[in-house]
């Protein structure tokens, strides 16, 4: 397998975490190239290079970026996202913890490109320990007078999972500490509308450097045509050595959990994978079997590749406690601004858990099938839709075992 560090480079490099030795590696060098280039080139480059967001949803990176209005009449913003609550998901600590400089270098030809003068890192409360390593990288990086340009502040919060864009901004602007949660008929503050921000994922911003540094095409020349570039996939689960490994995308994902996950643990057989993190459909072991890792592969058989964060499944897995473990994570997060959500993941979750206790009928199977219909489509947020393809997958491919599991009597 081809190796490819972009954004992993530095992170095996003792103290890559301070301004001194991320230097002596090459930190922050892509900045001299803003001398040559104009914002709208930068935003060209990220174009071409086909960058796609790494929060999830894999949207264009330059799309979002060219939004923003280049006429600098009013504040504008960058938010980072650095919540990754979902199960499953836990790449952007490593880059945050590892290579914090990398994130800041990111964040510093951003602003440039969409004019703004301040970005908020909003991150999740239970990450103390990494926020203070990225806090003091900040530090640095004001001491050394590379932050001239542009403020960037942290703004810790306890799970702004929900809601994506929203929550992570309100948050992180606000500043606000405790739940983001927008209760049903809250408003938005009026500046959430009259300043313009763009909301990126950490890793996404982390993959800025190379790109400007050596150009698209290099760039271009990891991964698939319509996925260029590579992905800091997470394994978790039973594998032999669960971990962060990057990989570009179009990358077997067999090979890859035989080459850096050492394999299913224990020699057991795969029985099922949720490709990326707990929001994607589950996968069987068949469909897993000649499966490449990029965008349109997973789009085809239905599921994604949302955060490339693997949870891996083997023989003796139990795929309704599976379930129900998700439909908690699920439940617990809806923010319940819409009815088919807040009503239908905290539904499914209880008749999950009758199934489970061996009380369940074949109605509550048929029910938990028309909760997830009803929670498709028909709200705010993807959330929702989420949930709904997580149960219906989960039940249309292991049936059986749901079944097996009802009550006899
Ligand atoms: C339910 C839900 C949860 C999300 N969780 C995260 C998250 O933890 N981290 C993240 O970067 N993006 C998350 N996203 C995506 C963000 O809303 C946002 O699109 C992303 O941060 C944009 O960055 P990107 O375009 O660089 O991927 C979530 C979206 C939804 C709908
Ligand atoms: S779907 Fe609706 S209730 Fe569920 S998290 Fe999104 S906005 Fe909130």
């Amino acid at each position: 397998m081809r190796e490819c560090k972009i954004v992993s480079k530095k992170f095996e490099i003792e103290n890559a975490h301070t301004l001194a030795v991320a230097k002596k590696h090459g930190a922050y060098a892509s900045l001299e190239k803003l001398k040559e280039y104009s914002p709208l080139e930068i935003i060209n480059i990220i174009q071409e290079s086909k960058l796609r967001g790494k929060g999830g949803g894999g949207a264009s990176a330059a799309e979002k970026w060219a939004l923003m209005p280049q006429t600098g009449d009013k504040p504008s913003f960058l938010v980072v996202n650095c919540d990754e609550s979902e199960p499953g998901t836990f790449k952007d600590r490593q880059i945050i913890s590892k290579d914090p400089h990398l994130l800041l270098e990111g964040i510093l030809l951003t602003c440039y490109a969409i004019k703004a003068k301040h970005a908020y890192i909003y991150i999740r409360g239970e990450y103390f320990q990494f926020q203070k390593i990225l806090q003091a990288a900040i530090d640095e990086a004001y001491a050394e007078g590379l932050l001239t340009e542009c403020d960037i502040t942290i703004h810790r919060g306890a799970g702004a999972y929900i809601c994506g864009e929203k929550s992570a901004l309100l948050e992180s602007m606000e500043g606000k500490r405790g739940h983001p949660r927008l209760k049903p008929k809250q408003k938005e503050p009026e500046w959430f509308f009259n300043n313009p921000a763009l909301v990126n994922n950490v890793e996404t911003i982390a993959s800025v450097p190379f790109i400007v540094q050596n150009g698209a095409e290099v760039y271009k020349a990891f991964g698939t045509k319509q996925s260029p570039g590579t992905l800091l996939f997470a394994m978790s689960g039973h594998v032999e050595r669960p971990g962060v490994y990057e990989a570009e995308f179009g990358t077997s994902m067999m090979e890859y959990i035989n080459h850096f996950g050492g394999g299913i643990k224990n020699g057991k057989k795969l029985k099922a994978v949720i490709p990326g993190g707990v929001s994607c459909g589950v996968l069987t072991a068949k469909e897993c079997e000649n499966l490449t890792l990029d965008y349109e592969a997973l789009r085809h058989i239905g599921s994604s590749l949302g955060t490339g964060g693997m949870i891996i499944m083997d023989e003796d897995t139990d795929m309704i406690e599976a379930l129900k473990n998700i439909l908690e994570f699920y439940h617990e997060e809806s923010c319940g601004q819409c009815t088919p959500c807040r009503e239908g993941t905290g539904w499914s979750d209880k008749l999950v858990a009758k199934i489970l206790d061996k009380r369940g009928t074949k109605e509550d199977i048929d029910k938990l099938l028309e909760i997830a219909d009803t929670m498709d489509g028909k709200t705010i947020c993807v959330f929702a839709p989420s949930v709904s393809i997580v149960i219906v997958s989960f039940i249309s491919k292991f049936r059986d075992e749901f079944e097996a599991a009802l009550c006899v009597k």
